[in-house]
């Protein structure tokens, strides 16, 4: 069996029958280790879940569903807590918070199309797979999230979240990509979209202060653009900070997903309450 990379992908194992024959030799400080490969990601299922759901936003930028999972992991492991992912777009969180056997789910998004496509998506996902657990989707810009979770009058009555699980808008594709590819255009778009921006994760922050419990997480894409040989980050560790919360670092440093060529680089940020 011969491949290009240096690391077999999970298909290349599967479709070559290779799940407990393949030999890892992996080099550790002090010496070698020997491993077998005993099991591989369900790249089928995952596929199914990204491509084959009713609606999808490209133009909101779409969210792998493996990452999505990868950060509910973060967040927690405890499936009674509450969660809320105030961006939904179409869902990606929501369907993996419901597979993963999340109960208390909220879907909340300021557009109605994308409340629209979430609730198509999770249709399609209940049936597919016979869930029972319920999502509950609001309209709500993440400004006001007060009036809906924090008021015994609002939509879900006097509700506190424990987890906050989210990529939030990350400014228009479209008009990135032109500003970016463009001669004429100058850094000073660009530069504009990241002021907005993070004056949104701003307020969605102070926002997240009113409706959360003690105990609450957030786990939070913060994406930097890549533009002119540099890379712009949106996340202003101070201005966020001084909402009431703290970044938690992981041992393995910065969490960043990025494929090749991508004009956005996702930073996954971890908080809790300072
Ligand atoms: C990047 S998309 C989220 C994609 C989502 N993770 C998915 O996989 O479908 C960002 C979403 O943020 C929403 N949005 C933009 N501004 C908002 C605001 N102020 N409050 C709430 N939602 C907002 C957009 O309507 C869009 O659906």
């Amino acid at each position: 069996m011969t491949s290009r990379e240096s690391i077999l992908s999970s298909v290349i194992v599967t479709k070559n029958n290779l799940l407990n024959k393949e030999l890892l030799f992996l080099k550790t400080a002090n010496n070698w280790q020997i491993a077998v490969t005993v099991a591989v990601q369900d790249f089928d299922d995952y596929g199914q879940r990204d491509v084959l759901r009713p609606e999808r936003d490209a133009k909101s930028g779409m969210l792998p569903p493996k990452l999505a999972q990868m950060m509910l992991n973060l967040a927690s492991t405890d499936k009674n807590l509450t969660l809320l992912d105030p961006f939904c777009g179409s869902g990606t969180i929501l369907q993996e918070a419901m597979l993963l056997g999340f109960k208390n789910i909220y879907g909340t998004d300021i557009s109605q199309k994308a409340i629209a496509d979430s609730q198509a998506n999770i249709d399609w996902l209940k049936n597919k797979y016979t869930l029972k657990n319920k999502v509950n989707l609001k309209l709500s810009d993440v400004q006001n999230l007060a009036i809906i979770f924090n008021s015994p009058r609002g939509e879900a009555g006097n509700k506190e979240i424990d987890l906050i699980v989210t990529e939030p808008f990350m400014g228009d594709a479209k008009i990135l990509s032109q500003h970016i590819s463009s001669r004429t255009a100058g850094g000073n778009q660009v530069n504009d979209i990241i002021l907005d921006l993070k004056k949104l994760y701003y307020q969605a922050f102070l926002s997240f202060a009113k409706i959360c419990s003690t105990k609450a997480r957030i786990v939070f894409i913060f994406p930097a653009i890549n533009f002119q040989n540099q890379t712009i980050a949106t996340l202003d560790k101070k201005a966020i900070t001084s909402t009431g919360w703290q970044q938690l670092h992981s041992p393995l440093g910065e969490l960043i997903y990025q494929r090749p060529g991508q004009i956005v680089t996702r930073n996954i940020t971890l908080w809790q309450r300072q």
